[in-house]
C-alpha cells in the first residue's frame, strides 16, 4: 500500500482526508504535534507525534515511512491571530514547509498535495473568483499560503516535485458517519458557533456587520463539505499519481449563503432559537466570496457529495450533539 503522510492529519481537514485516503486504499499516516488537532481523531494509520520544525523528526519519519507523497495540512488558520501575530504565522507555515520540502528532496518524494485557501485572493473585485483571479491577501494568514504556493512552484522548477494547491473556501460539516467533526479553540467559525448558541454552549451568536452591500448586509460565503474537500484531496493525489503536471484548484459550490441565512440554516435544522446579536465589522472579512470550481470538476472530476448547506449544518449538528473527543 502507498504510505501518505498527512502532516496535520488531526485536524479538522486533515483527519477527514485520512478517512477518504484509508477508503481509496492508501495508508495515511499522521505527522502532527497535537497544538491544534487531536489524538482522538486518528482512526486510520498512525500517529507520528512531531513537529514541522525540528529536523530530526522529520528525517527519523521519513526514513522509517518512505512516504510516496505528503498531503500537508499542518498550518495555523486564524485569520484574527495572524494579524496580531503575524510572524508566528511566517515561522509555522513557511518555516514548517521549509523543512518538510528539503526532507521531500532528501529523501525521493515528489509529489505533495497542498492545504492552501481562498484567503490567497483577498478581496476580488469580480466574482465567482476562478483560478486566474489575482491572488492579492489582505492579511498574513493569507499571505503564507501565497507564499507556500509560491515555494511549490520553485521548488518544482528546482527540483522536480509536482504539487497540487487545493484553494479551499468555507470548510463546512463533519464527517455523515459521525466519526469525526470539527473541534477548535477558540471556535471562531460561523456555523460551529451558530450551533453552539442553538444548544446552549455560548449565549448568542454576533454577526459581525449587516450593513454590507449584500442584498440583507451580511457577508456572503461558499460553504464547502470537509468531506468533499477530502474527497478532493484523493482526487487531487490521483491525478499526481497518473503523472499530471501540477495545478491550483479551487473548492466550493459556488453559491452564497449569507450569515444571517447561514443562522436561519442552523435554526430550521436544530429546531432551536438562536439569539442573534449585531457587531461591529471584523476587520479583514471581504463581503463576498464565491468561487468557480469548473477546473476541479472538469479536471480533478471532483463532484461534491453535499453541496447544500442545510446537509453541512445537520452534519455539524449531530456532530456536536454526539462529540466524542473533547473540544480543544
Ligand atoms: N461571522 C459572524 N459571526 C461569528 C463568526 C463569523 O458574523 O461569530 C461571519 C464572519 O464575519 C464572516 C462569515 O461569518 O463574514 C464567515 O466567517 P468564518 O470565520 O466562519 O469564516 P471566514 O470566511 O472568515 O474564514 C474562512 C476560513 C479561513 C479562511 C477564510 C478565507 O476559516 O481559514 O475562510 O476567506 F482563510
Amino acid at each position: 500500500m502507498d504510505v501518505i503522510l498527512v502532516t496535520g492529519g488531526a485536524g479538522f481537514i486533515g483527519s477527514h482526508a485520512c478517512k477518504a485516503l484509508a477508503r481509496a486504499g492508501y495508508q495515511p499516516v499522521v505527522f502532527d504535534n497535537l497544538e491544534r488537532g487531536h489524538a482522538e481523531a486518528v482512526k486510520w494509520g498512525p500517529l507520528e507525534h512531531a513537529d514541522l520544525r525540528n529536523d530530526e523528526d522529520l528525517k527519523r519519519i521519513f526514513e522509517k515511512w518512505r512516504p510516496s507523497a505528503v498531503m500537508h495540512f499542518a498550518a495555523y488558520a486564524y485569520v484574527g491571530e495572524s494579524n496580531l501575530d503575524p510572524l508566528k504565522y511566517y515561522e509555522n507555515n513557511i518555516g514548517g514547509m521549509t523543512k518538510l520540502l528539503r526532507a521531500c528532496i532528501r529523501f525521493g518524494c515528489e509529489k505533495l498535495v497542498f492545504s492552501s485557501s481562498c484567503a490567497t485572493y483577498g478581496t476580488p473585485d469580480t466574482l465567482p473568483l476562478t483560478e486566474k483571479t489575482p491572488q492579492q491577501p489582505v492579511n498574513p494568514y493569507g499571505y503564507t499560503k501565497l507564499v507556500a504556493e509560491r515555494m511549490l512552484n520553485e521548488v518544482e522548477r528546482a527540483h522536480g516535485i509536482r504539487h497540487v494547491s487545493l484553494r479551499y473556501f468555507n470548510a463546512s460539516g463533519a464527517d455523515p458517519d459521525g466519526e469525526l467533526g470539527e473541534a477548535h479553540d477558540p471556535e471562531t467559525h460561523l456555523i460551529p458557533l451558530a450551533l453552539f448558541a442553538a444548544m446552549g454552549r455560548v449565549p448568542s451568536i454576533k454577526i459581525f456587520g449587516n450593513d454590507y452591500a449584500t442584498p440583507d448586509g451580511t457577508c456572503i460565503r461558499d460553504f464547502v463539505h470537509v468531506s468533499d474537500l477530502a474527497d478532493a484531496h484523493v482526487a487531487a493525489l490521483d491525478w499526481l499519481g497518473r503523472g499530471n503536471a501540477s495545478h491550483s484548484f479551487n473548492l466550493g459550490n459556488g453559491r452564497g449563503f449569507s450569515v444571517a441565512e447561514v443562522i436561519r440554516t442552523s435554526e430550521r435544522i436544530t429546531g432551536l432559537p438562536i439569539k442573534v446579536e449585531n457587531a461591529s465589522r471584523r476587520p479583514g472579512d471581504p463581503p463576498k466570496l464565491v468561487s468557480d470550481s469548473t477546473k476541479a470538476r472538469t479536471l480533478l472530476k471532483w463532484k461534491p457529495r453535499f453541496p447544500d448547506l442545510p446537509d453541512q449544518v445537520e452534519h455539524a449538528w449531530n456532530w456536536y450533539k454526539n462529540s466524542v473527543y473533547p473540544v480543544r
